[in-house]
């Protein structure tokens, strides 16, 4: 009764220039295993769900990657946006059509983006978070914060749940998308927060009742995609329907307001996590790597380095030598070079987004 849902479309701006808008994150291998992200969630969900019950949800553009990476992923289980949408447009799409097909599914949710080495534990939390949405929850999977980070959600936690099946579920007090620094700080310090994990597991109808309650023309738009979807009527609904949905996050439209009704439910994560936001987290999964000090990431690339330490990236092909430099970031791609420092790898969104604006 489980079906696993990975929406696969954020840009990844902080990535730039090696996540671009036609080649994202996700479809990169970031952590130098050999595996792209997406491969990497894919494999850690098919034991949970079945491969037969793992739905991806992406951009036109991106089919033939995503297809070529997973090539077990079944046609009925690919979702494609003709233009993005966010992830409450995403998420909610899976959710109408897996309901549609088959009423009472209860359906998790995995951002396509994250490194997780610990697959036992992930599961374990998986495990009890669908114990949680069987009990009537929209359950969210809890990271235990290292940092004020500002691009997360936070989840503050209350009492327990006192499910038999989920002893470790809680219930949460409220939940807060991307607050400002001083407020992380605030939440940090309070130590009763958690990091939403960018997955949300609970039965597909909860999902779509909890949506309906504050976007009821989204939620609209959704049902009517997801009843065309099987049929021949899909492409006309979708170039009617889908360019006017609204564009936003499924932590505002779901999240945020589920905890405030009392129907959003944690259960904190005891493996390890990252996002893999920046160039630094790189650099910080590759400690260890094969060049001492160094992250090298990219197809044989060629890197000569002289006691010096960060993250080179290199698609190109060129030769790259580095000699004397510290904690430096260098990404080499055929059309675009970026040079800084893993101190100011957070700075790489506000160059991008300021090249976006200036055309
Ligand atoms: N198909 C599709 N289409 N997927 C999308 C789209 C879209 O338009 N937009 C985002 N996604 C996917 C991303 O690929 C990712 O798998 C997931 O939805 C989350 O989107 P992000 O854009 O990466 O969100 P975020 O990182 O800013 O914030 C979310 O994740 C954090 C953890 O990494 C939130 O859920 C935060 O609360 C959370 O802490
Ligand atoms: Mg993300």
């Amino acid at each position: 009764r489980f079906y696993s849902v990975i929406p696969a479309g954020g840009i990844g701006s902080r990535l730039w220039p090696l996540s671009r808008a036609n080649a994202p994150k996700f479809l990169h291998d970031l952590t130098g295993s050999g595996k792209t992200l997406l491969r990497g969630t894919w494999d850690r969900l098919g034991p949970i769900s079945g491969e037969q019950r793992i739905m991806v949800v992406t951009g036109r553009a991106h089919r033939a990657a995503v297809e070529e990476q997973l090539p077990e992923l079944a046609d009925h289980n690919v979702v494609l946006e003709s233009e993005p949408k966010d992830s409450t447009a995403a998420i909610g799409l899976a959710a109408a059509i897996l309901e549609h097909r088959e009423p009472g599914v209860i359906i998790g949710s995995f951002a396509a983006d994250h490194v997780i080495s610990d697959t036992r534990g992930f599961r374990r939390a998986v495990v009890a978070a669908v114990e949680a949405a069987d009990a009537g929850y929209i359950a969210t999977i809890g990271i235990t914060p290292t940092e004020p980070a500002i691009g997360f959600g936070y989840i503050h936690c209350g009492a327990s749940l006192g499910l038999e099946a989920a002893p470790s579920a809680v219930a949460v007090d409220s939940f807060v998308e991307k607050p400002s620094l001083a407020v992380a700080k605030r939440y940090l310090a309070d130590g009763n927060y958690l990091w939403n994990g960018g997955m949300f597991i609970s039965r597909a109808d909860v999902l779509l009742e909890e949506l309906g309650r504050n976007e009821p023309e989204l939620l609209e738009g959704l049902l009517e995609l997801a009843e065309a979807w099987d049929t021949e009527r899909r492409g006309a609904t979708v170039d009617r329907v889908w360019p006017r949905l609204k564009k936003i996050a499924i932590d505002y439209t779901v999240a945020e307001p589920a905890a405030q009704a009392g129907r959003l439910a944690v259960i904190p994560g005891d493996f390890d996590w990252d996002d893999v936001g920046d160039f630094a987290a790189i650099g910080k999964l590759h400690s260890g790597g094969r060049k001492k000090n160094l992250a090298i990431l990219g197809d044989d690339p060629r890197v000569l380095s002289d006691a010096s330490t960060g993250v080179v990236v290199s698609h190109s092909g060129r030769l790259i030598t580095l000699i004397g430099v510290e904690d430096i970031v260098v990404v080499d791609t055929p059309d675009a070079l970026l040079i800084t420092t893993t101190q100011n790898a957070q700075r790489v969104k506000s160059v991008v987004d300021a090249l976006k604006l200036s055309g």
